[in-house]
């Protein structure tokens, strides 16, 4: 992993034993610095839809870093339909590699499952510290064809399936003042796309919950964040051309996903990520005017100026755009 991490130690071969960073830990390593800084050692970590694409790849490297982890996988079809192993075979993966997991088919739309299976994981590890909602199905249409048993369903999956697991830790990482929780969102979601209305309004409705959330759990150190993945797996397979879909391994998001469930991780972050490429995305706000006569003729006619980016914010929270109201009222 390279960064600020890595960066502040100097890599090449060193003496093997126990180095302090930062002040107050320290790093075991056996020699031969290879940038591996950030370790999961103790933490027990839940990824849900992780028996294949994004989630496995986020479930390996959390593993092979030492945490525990909870493979969750309803085991479906892209559209959610049927039910498989896919979450055991990650699992042997894991047990194969010398890591520690356990399996968990369950649905994220089945919240009283969610309660036992952190319950399951903190009989047997201890505590839960990171959940990474990850699980995720498609349905496109155009909205016109769009039926909205369809609609119902994507957000039913992404949306509701994520609040249940993190209802189902939410007091378990506020006992523990700590916990590491990933949401799930998509340029689709960010940016919209043709075909996705279900989608876009499950994964906008993520970063909007992800950034309540990050306010609610900031004084429990609860770090709450999002991630904007884009990588060739079943979901994107009639989009990546043939040659594309090496550049776009899932492995090269999940260093995004793991920094956002480490002990560094920021608060209230959105990560843009695919193919090693790594993007910081915000919700901003404009200066805007104040309107002494406000008609919507006056709006439109101050269209430019309203929609003008100069001098725009990044508010950390709904009530800053009430604040910035006022000081415009004011004339500031
Ligand atoms: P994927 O289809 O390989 O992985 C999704 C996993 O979720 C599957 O293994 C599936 O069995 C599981 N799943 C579906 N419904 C479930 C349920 N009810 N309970 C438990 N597990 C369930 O697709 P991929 O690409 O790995 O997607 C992972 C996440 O990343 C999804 O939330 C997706 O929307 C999101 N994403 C992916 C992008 C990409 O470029 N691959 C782009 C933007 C977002």
């Amino acid at each position: 992993m390279s960064g600020g991490i890595a960066a502040r130690i100097d890599p090449g071969l060193c003496a093997p034993g126990l180095i302090p960073y930062p002040a107050d830990r320290f790093i075991r390593f056996s020699g031969v610095f290879h940038f591996m800084t950030m370790s999961f050692e103790g933490r027990v970590a839940i990824v849900t839809g992780a028996g294949g694409g994004l989630g496995r790849a986020y479930a390996l490297e959390l593993a092979k870093r030492g945490a525990r982890v909870v493979v969750n996988d309803l085991g479906g079809a892209r559209d959610g339909t049927g039910h498989s192993d896919a979450a055991l075979k990650v699992v042997a993966e894991i047990e194969a590699a010398g890591g520690e997991a356990m399996s968990d088919g369950g649905s994220v739309t089945d919240y009283g499952h969610m309660v036992r299976m952190v319950e399951t994981a903190k009989a047997r590890w201890g505590g839960v510290h990171i959940l990474i909602n990850n699980a995720g199905v498609l349905r496109d249409k155009s909205f016109a064809k769009m039926e909205m048993e369809d609609f119902r369903f994507v957000l039913d999956v992404h949306l509701i399936g994520s609040a249940n697991c993190t209802k189902a830790v939410w007091d378990t990482m506020r006992d523990q003042a700590y916990g590491r929780i990933l949401m799930t969102s998509s340029s689709t979601g960010l940016y919209g796309n043709f075909g996705q209305a279900n989608y876009g309004a499950a994964k906008l409705g993520l970063a909007g919950f992800a950034k309540t959330l990050a306010l609610e759990g900031q004084k429990y150190n609860i770090h709450v964040n999002s991630i904007a993945p884009t990588a060739a797996t079943r979901m994107t397979q009639d989009i990546f051309p043939p040659a594309l879909l090496e550049k776009f391994r899932p492995d090269l998001v999940a260093p995004a996903a793991l920094f956002l469930v480490s002990d560094e991780a920021p608060i209230n972050a959105i990560i843009g990520a695919g193919a090693g490429v790594f993007q910081a995305a915000y919700v901003t706000l404009t200066r805007g005017v104040a309107l002494d006569q406000p008609t919507p003729e006056a709006v439109a006619a101050h269209w430019t100026e309203i929609a003008s980016r100069d001098g725009e914010i990044v508010p950390q929270s709904g009530a800053e755009q009430a604040m910035t109201i006022m000081q415009r009222l004011q004339g500031v």
